[in-house]
């Protein structure tokens, strides 16, 4: 598994502004939806691409390119914190398939041993994958892996993928080591794609600095 911490500045300063305690909602959703259209823009240097030629209005051939794999895109979104990230992700991708999961971390029953959560799955909904698809998996923070791991396993089963992009925008060393064996045990190809990978999870599963909970930030309570 590869994981790419996104370094643009661009990228550094909208991870700022998440983090700030006093971004309002509005701000906190629209630098999501920011953040996604980066993402996309990151994930698209990995995609194959051919040569074209078009005419312009001068009646000149231009040398330009067409990225193959564009239309090979489906995106998946982790209901709900995941959903201005999508916004931003559609904007790169517009002829994406999309799939939602509504999945949550059962957190009245606490974290167990070993930075674990019961994940509930309420509602999956994933269009059929095909072997050249390349699957983007949508959810802004990645504090245990628990969610991720529920959910590649769900993905898989709409059939594999040529390859798999994590999209979100703080992850953590805890997260990034379960998810590399569930790639290895699942046989896919994953790239995470992050702003940062933040150091420590707390006693309820929260990521620390971490932003809070996105969800709640993004949506208003
Ligand atoms: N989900 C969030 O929204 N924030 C965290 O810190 C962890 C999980």
């Amino acid at each position: 598994m590869k994981v790419k911490v996104l370094d643009h500045p661009y990228v550094q300063a909208v991870l700022t502004t998440l983090r700030d305690k006093n971004t309002t909602q509005i701000d906190f959703r629209k630098s999501l939806v920011r953040l996604g259209r980066a993402y996309g823009l990151e994930i698209i240097r990995e995609f194959e691409t051919e040569t074209t030629y078009v005419e312009t209005p001068l009646g000149v051939k231009a040398k330009g390119l067409r990225i193959k794999e564009a239309d090979k895109v489906v995106i998946v979104t982790v209901l709900r914190a995941a959903w201005p990230m999508t916004e931003g992700l559609i904007k790169v991708f517009p002829q994406a398939r999309q799939g939602i999961v509504s999945a949550r971390r059962v957190e009245e029953e606490g974290m167990k041993p070993g930075y674990r959560f019961n994940i509930e799955v309420s509602y999956v909904k994933i269009p059929k994958i095909e072997p050249d698809d390349v699957v983007i998996v949508v959810d802004p923070m990645v504090a245990t892996g628990s969610t991720m791991d529920t959910i590649l396993n769900e993905v898989v089963k709409r059939g594999k993928a040529k390859r798999y992009a994590i999209a979100s925008a703080i992850i953590t060393p805890i997260a990034i080591e379960r998810i590399s064996k569930v790639a290895k045990e699942l046989g896919i190809d994953v790239t995470v794609y992050t702003a940062s990978i933040d150091p420590e999870i707390n006693d309820k599963g929260y990521i620390v600095p971490g932003l809070g909970d996105a969800g709640d930030r993004a949506f208003g309570g």
